[in-house]
């Protein structure tokens, strides 16, 4: 049987990405063209920004992938591209690139979901093995869903407010970190240790959601009320406290699920996925149940790429999953 190539696209937020992805596994080649330079100084994504970059990025980074994998456009069996979730502006210049892309080359084009994406990062890795469970936790999503098979996403529990990471990005910035936090907190909390109490938001009783704001909230309280009475919080212990808090959460509602569902796989997805504190906790966890397989990325696969979106695009395009040239980018897609 002949190789599968497909090419990936992803431009939701703020990383112009293109991969090249083999049989649906195999990396041949993985261009991110980050913008986090340009948006520090804002502390946080400037949407306007964030889609003039992905213009003036978008035709170099298709050229490098082409150039890293060696490879014409004639020997590309598909284009996949992120329709969203995401930033409009963001998304509408990696779809239009891969309409065009598709247009231009006669080639079949495949809408991706972001988070599917960022789930099938985990396949880059390991085959996938059924049922499965996928805690994803990045800037814009927290989120718990169950795959039963390829192709089949069942959100069982989401978060009502703030995503892990936004919470993350929330806390750094009350701590005066740059943008974005996640990483910072994360080195820090290693340093400290939780002594403040903060809150945990278990929410209703077999409820798989989460919610962050109330304990972003708390922190920021605690920082201004020390401040009133002149007292000094040592920032370590804070971000220690406030890790702690995130990670018990996700952790305890991610063993739960895993037993209720009767998964043999638990896959990690998303930026937060790179946090040292959480990986550890799971690693604990899941060493201690027998049967059931921890699989989380390399942080360059956590964080957002094209590789996962071609990952998942070629999935969907053995499923048949195809767009016309009508597609456009769906900032709020429900997976
Ligand atoms: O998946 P991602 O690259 O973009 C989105 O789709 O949102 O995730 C970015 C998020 C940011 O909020 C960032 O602060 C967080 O992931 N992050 C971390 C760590 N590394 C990145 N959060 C906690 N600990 C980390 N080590
Ligand atoms: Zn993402």
């Amino acid at each position: 049987k002949k190789e599968l190539l497909i090419l990936g696209i992803e431009t939701s937020c703020d990383e112009t990405a293109v991969a090249i992805i083999k049989n649906g596994r195999e990396i041949v080649a993985n261009v991110v063209a980050s913008q986090i330079e340009s948006h520090k100084r804002f502390g946080g994504v400037v949407p306007e920004i964030a889609s003039r970059h992905h213009v003036e990025q978008i035709t170099l980074v298709i050229e490098e992938a082409l150039n890293q994998a060696n490879v014409t456009f004639s020997e590309i069996d598909a284009i996949a591209v992120t329709e969203g979730p995401g930033l409009v502006g963001a998304l509408l210049i990696g779809v239009n690139a891969a309409k065009a892309l598709a247009f231009a080359h006669n080639k079949p084009l495949v809408p991706v979901h972001h988070i599917a994406g960022h789930i099938y990062a985990n396949r880059l890795i390991t085959e996938l093995k059924f049922p499965l469970l996928a805690l994803v936790v990045s800037g814009g999503h927290t989120e718990l869903v169950y795959m039963k098979e390829h192709g089949h996403f069942e959100v069982i529990g989401e978060t009502r407010d703030d995503a892990a990471g936004e919470a993350y990005d929330k806390v750094a910035r009350t701590l005066n970190m740059p943008y974005p936090g996640g990483p910072h907190i994360d080195r820090l909390a290693q340093e400290g240790t939780p002594t403040i109490n903060l809150p945990r938001a278990w929410l209703e009783e077999g409820s798989y959601d989460f919610s962050f704001s109330g304990l972003k909230s708390a922190v920021i309280n605690t920082v201004h009320n020390a401040e009133q009475r002149g007292e000094k919080i040592a920032p370590e212990d804070l971000a220690a406290s406030f890790q702690a808090s995130v990670i018990e959460v996700l952790v305890k509602k991610t063993e739960k699920a895993v037993a209720e569902y009767g998964v043999e796989q638990v896959l990690v997805a998303g930026g937060v996925a790179a946090n040292k504190g959480l990986r550890n906790a799971l690693e604990k966890s899941f060493s201690e149940k027998p049967g059931i397989e921890l699989v989380i990325p390399p942080l360059s696969l956590c964080t957002d790429n094209a590789a996962m979106i071609a990952a998942a695009g070629s999935i969907m395009f053995e499923k048949g999953i195809r767009a016309d040239l009508a597609l456009n980018a769906i900032p709020g897609l429900d997976i």
